[in-house]
């Protein structure tokens, strides 16, 4: 069974992503066209592929930086408990951030990573999704990017998982139910 075998179906296919994240990158260029050097900080691990292709389309001189965090899982990830597993390696006082994302589900972790990073006072600090899922959000945070909204479905790929897998898909899919009904809950919340 290869991997493609495990999607019910393709909801963002690779032609539409690639002229999506061409299009943000152009909205990126625009918005910090006059500002020095933003610094486009990578929230791992989903956010790989899409902060690989989004930063080859930028004209911007700018710098990327990488942090990591993980939730504490099924039982603790509504109480908004975040850990930061690798911090970035850049001193973002007086800089101008851009905080690149995956997908914004509850709203926890970006408003987690947000309210973080702006006790070290940025200049400015902006958020760009690729994905955002509005029917789950739980904790409004302000979001300047969104490349896609979709609906209230587990997707993955273009760097989106489920458990550690398909993230190498260059689509967004949505996983087949028995894939899902394989693995206990925890698998699906407790990596972020
Ligand atoms: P939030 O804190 O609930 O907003 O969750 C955000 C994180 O959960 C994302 O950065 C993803 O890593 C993960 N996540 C949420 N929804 C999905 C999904 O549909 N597929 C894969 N990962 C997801
Ligand atoms: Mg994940």
């Amino acid at each position: 069974m290869s991997l493609q075998d495990d999607i019910a179906r393709v909801l963002i296919p690779e032609s539409v992503l690639q002229a999506r994240v061409a299009e943000l990158a152009q909205e990126i260029n625009a918005a910090y066209s006059d500002q020095d050097r933003p610094l486009l900080v990578c929230v791992l691990k989903g956010a790989f592929m899409f902060l690989a292709d989004l930063t080859r389309r930028l004209t911007i001189r700018h710098e990327v930086d990488f942090m990591e965090t993980s939730s504490y899982g099924a039982s603790t990830a509504s109480s908004g408990v975040v850990r930061i597993l690798l911090d970035l390696e850049s001193n973002i006082e007086g800089r101008n951030v851009l905080i690149i994302e995956d997908i914004i589900d509850s709203g926890r972790t970006l408003d987690y990573i947000t309210r973080n990073l702006r006790t070290r006072r940025p200049a400015s600090l902006r958020v760009c999704t690729l994905l955002s899922k509005p029917a789950r959000r739980e904790i409004g945070v302000p979001v300047d990017f969104v490349g896609f909204e979709v609906p209230d479905e587990f997707v993955v790929g273009y760097g989106l998982d489920f458990a550690e897998e398909y993230r190498n898909l260059p689509f967004v899919g949505i996983l087949k139910e028995e894939v899902y009904s394989q693995t206990s809950d925890v698998c699906k919340t407790s990596e972020v």
